[in-house]
């Protein structure tokens, strides 16, 4: 597999918005993922309800991920990396770097949820652990899959 040599994941920050915005709008387009605009990054990005971590190439942003703190989970609300730069392991590194997030903030579980189709998508979170925890008709199908913080210690070392 072709791998990115310098690519970083660090916490979003304000100069990020704009990039984030910009491929959230491109990559939405493929129906699979909401549209976050430029105002809702700013505002998301200033909450300390979310945490945004984008992958970066230099300075250009090649991925980012959007989640939530919800009862005491990492709550994923969307994940999106550039077309074509998927297959490189960038979905991985954003998970990873997620994972150990929940971890340093002493949460129990990181969860998401997955429409049934998006089969990159599932083999991505079952690949880290992930597992299935219900499963909904609506929007076509889609799974809630859960990590439990404490067994997945091992997977990020
Ligand atoms: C899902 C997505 C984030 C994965 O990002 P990525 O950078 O391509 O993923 P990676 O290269 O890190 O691959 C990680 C794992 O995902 C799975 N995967 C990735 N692309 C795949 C594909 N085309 N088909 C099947 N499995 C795939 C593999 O299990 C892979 O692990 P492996 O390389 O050890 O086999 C990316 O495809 C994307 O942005 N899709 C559109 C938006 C989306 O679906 N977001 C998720 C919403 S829940």
């Amino acid at each position: 597999m072709k791998r990115i040599i310098g690519l970083r994941v660090q916490k979003a920050t304000r100069k990020d918005v704009y990039q984030i915005a910009e491929l959230s709008s491109e990559v939405a387009k493929e129906g699979i993922i909401k549209e976050f605009k430029t105002e809702e990054v700013s505002e998301l990005i200033s909450s300390e309800k979310y945490y945004i971590a984008a992958a970066k190439h230099d300075e250009e942003i090649l991925g980012y991920t959007i989640s939530t703190y919800s009862w005491g989970k990492l709550h994923i609300l969307d994940t999106a990396v550039k077309r074509d730069k998927r297959g490189m392991g960038i979905g991985k590194i954003l998970i990873k770097h997620l994972i150990s997030h929940a971890i340093e903030k002493g949460l129990l579980e990181v969860y998401c949820e997955v429409l049934a189709k998006n089969i990159p998508a599932l083999n991505l979170f079952t690949g880290l652990g992930f597992r299935f925890k219900i499963f909904s008709t609506l929007l076509g199908g889609f799974y809630g899959l859960y990590l439990p913080i404490k067994k997945s210690n091992e997977l990020i070392k």
